[in-house]
């Protein structure tokens, strides 16, 4: 009643704005000195946008915002605008999380449009020096920079997530997303801080990011569907990955994903496919790699139906997610190992229908770059640099 009020109120004395009606996080109390919790003026300003009957928008000012956890949460009654020209601060110390959580979450919005060139800003170093998942393989105790959930027709554009605890953005149960003009930014050296990763979501479009992380670039988790990835420059980091897919039951098809126009410099892998062995069976399909530069990255196009970092499952049983319909189109640059293509699929479900076609990859060392392949017959076509699978296991 209260935020209804208040949106009233603000409508009627705004009614001349073209923006909608504007709330201003300021006008609810936030302090902007970068120390007091400016939690609940957010939630305020938040409630009363959500709540007004026309399209508004929620004004953050250029200033520092120390807030804790946070949700914004739908459903609005009209479309809303977040104007985050600020930064916000998370707290260091956050205790007590689950990989459900996260420090800001976008919940059940539709019509949501964040943009205005400002900030997230994790403040993950100290949490980094604690992630011990490398020896436990779990890493769900850190909360994501923003967690995006059934967020759908909705615009995320011109926003940097900077050295986010654990994952930047986790997109999840999302329809029709764009995300437009991102910066990611955390060191090379800190963990499990992927870019952007999507699971169980459909119609996403990323288009021009520039993402420099120490994991993935951007990651594909089961139930990413028809989702487009194009103009993203990544690096350093683990590159971009479809997976891994395979870990647990129940896992949804991962089907039409194209990746174009990517230049990877300086990461781990470049464009991959990973799913675990011994694994539920599962799909992954309509995949597409074209376009894509690669510089000095050192596994440049990797199909990896053996993934097992830590060593902790059962490699001899073969995976069952089933590969098929990959193409690899146009993908030239440098590698920093020899190994420039691996695809090892399956023993058990051998990867079906994978082009490859127009590939340049040169050693960054000395001699001349190599491939590997295992369980895939591959149709080849244009430059091959190196040759790809004349030696098939
Ligand atoms: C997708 O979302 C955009 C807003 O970002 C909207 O303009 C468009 O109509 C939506 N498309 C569909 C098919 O709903
Ligand atoms: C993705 O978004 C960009 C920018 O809005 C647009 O130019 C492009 O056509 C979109 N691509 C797809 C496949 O929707
Ligand atoms: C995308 O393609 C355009 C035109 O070929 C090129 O100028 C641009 O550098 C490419 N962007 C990336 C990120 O590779
Ligand atoms: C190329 O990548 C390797 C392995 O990541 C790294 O050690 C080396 O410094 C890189 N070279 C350049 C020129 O960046
Ligand atoms: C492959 O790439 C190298 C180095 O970038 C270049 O010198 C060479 O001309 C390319 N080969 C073809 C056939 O395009």
């Amino acid at each position: 009643m209260i935020a209804g009020a208040a949106c009233l109120m603000f409508w009627l004395s705004l009614l001349t704005e073209v923006q909608g009606t504007i709330f201003d996080v300021k006008k609810f109390g936030a302090k902007a000195d970068g120390k007091s919790d400016d939690c609940k003026a957010f939630a305020s300003a938040w409630k009363a946008a959500c709540s007004c009957m026309t399209p508004s928008t929620l004004v953050i000012p250029k200033g520092e915002y120390m807030v804790a956890q946070l949700m914004f949460q739908g459903p609005c009654r009209a479309p809303v605008t977040y104007q985050l020209q600020g930064t916000l601060k998370a707290p260091t110390v956050m205790n007590k999380m689950n990989s459900q959580d996260g420090w800001l979450a976008f919940l059940d919005i539709d019509g949501l449009t964040v943009l205005g060139g400002g900030t997230f800003d994790g403040q993950g170093s100290a949490a980094w020096a604690s992630n011990n998942c490398a020896k436990t393989g779990k890493c769900n105790s850190l909360p994501a920079n923003l967690r995006i959930t059934k967020v759908t027709n909705s615009k995320i554009q011109d926003i940097t997530s900077l050295n986010s605890k654990l994952f930047h953005m986790n997109i999840l149960g999302c329809k029709n997303l764009t995300l437009q003009h991102i910066t990611i930014t955390a060191p090379e050296n800190s963990l499990n801080t992927d870019g952007i990763h999507i699971g169980r979501s459909s119609g996403i479009n990323i288009t021009d990011a520039n993402i420099q992380t120490g994991d993935d670039c951007v990651s594909l988790g089961d139930g990413s569907q028809q989702v487009n990835v194009e103009k993203v420059t990544c690096g350093p980091g683990h590159g971009i990955s479809i997976g891994s897919l395979g870990k647990y039951r129940n896992e949804q098809p991962v089907v039409g994903v194209t990746v174009r126009n990517c230049t990877l410099t300086n990461t781990m892998n470049g464009v991959r496919v990973k799913t675990w062995p011994a694994s539920p069976s599962g799909v992954a399909s309509n995949m597409h790699f074209e376009d894509i530069i690669m510089n000095n990255v050192s596994n440049p196009i990797l199909i990896d139906q053996e993934y097992c970092p830590y060593g902790q499952c059962q490699t001899k049983v073969p995976s069952r997610i089933r590969i098929s319909d990959v193409s690899f189109k146009n993908i030239r640059g440098t590698s920093a190992t020899e190994l420039a293509v691996k695809l090892v699929c399956s023993r058990g479900l051998p990867c079906q229908k994978v082009g490859i076609c127009d590939v340049n990859l040169t050693y960054n060392g000395n001699g001349a770059a190599t491939s590997e392949c295992a369980n895939v017959k591959p149709t080849i076509s244009g430059k091959q640099f190196p040759p790809v699978c004349t030696r098939t296991t």
